[in-house]
């Protein structure tokens, strides 16, 4: 009994939440997603930099012009989810960090003047909030799936700033029939934690 959250939530967000390999056609709402973006803008990053950036691709031009950025195998599911939204990272998120991070404004020419630290640092801390955005979306009743396979130059030119760099792709709905391979196992405590 250590941990604090009900069990059904528990369940919701990490237990029975499953990656998404097909969904039902219930539309997925803008409201949904100002909802799980509203609450998963809290996670943390380094110096609260955010640089997570989110575009939903909601044009049937649009989503065609994805599915031929992706991988042959996350074709069928990327023309077929309900939604789909593009994750990137924004390499110039040091804009911004005056208004985030108003205790230090320094840091933006103190720590991020410099474009390849800012390229790694919108890595990291953009995969963080991706990971937070799929609890999110598990938090909302609906299901992620995200990706990778796809074609990371050609999806970067044809939907993103110059400045972002692309992360995953996530097809978001609600779980369809056969929607999941069977559960894979996970590595064990004892062979991921070691204490010194
Ligand atoms: C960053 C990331 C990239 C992934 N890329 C793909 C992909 O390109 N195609 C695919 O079918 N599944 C992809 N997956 C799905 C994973 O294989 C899946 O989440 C993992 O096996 C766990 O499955 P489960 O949540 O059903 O237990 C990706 C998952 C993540 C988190």
């Amino acid at each position: 009994m250590s941990l604090v959250l009900d069990p059904a939530a528990q369940d919701l967000l990490f237990r029975e939440a499953r990656t998404a390999n097909t969904f039902t056609d219930e539309p997925v709402t803008d409201e949904q997603v100002q909802a799980i973006y509203d609450l998963v803008k809290y996670g943390p990053t380094a110096f609260n930099q955010t640089p997570l950036r989110i575009t939903l691709v909601r044009s049937p031009e649009a989503r065609e012009r994805l599915v031929a950025h992706m991988a042959e195998g996350n074709r069928p599911k990327t023309a077929s989810a309900p939604l789909v939204a593009i994750l990137s990272a924004d390499n110039e998120f040091h804009e911004e960090l005056p208004h985030l991070f108003p205790a230090m404004p320094q840091v933006k020419d103190l720590f991020f003047a410099e474009r390849p630290v800012r390229e790694n640092a919108a890595a990291l801390n953009a995969a963080l909030q991706a990971a937070y955005f799929i609890v999110g979306v598990r938090a909302a009743g609906l299901a992620a799936g995200p990706m990778t396979g796809f074609d990371f130059e050609g999806v970067r030119k044809e939907f993103l700033d110059a400045d972002h760099t692309p992360l995953m792709v996530v097809n978001i709905g609600r779980l369809g029939p056969d929607a999941w391979y069977p559960r894979a196992p996970r590595l064990e405590f004892d062979q991921v934690v070691k204490t010194v």
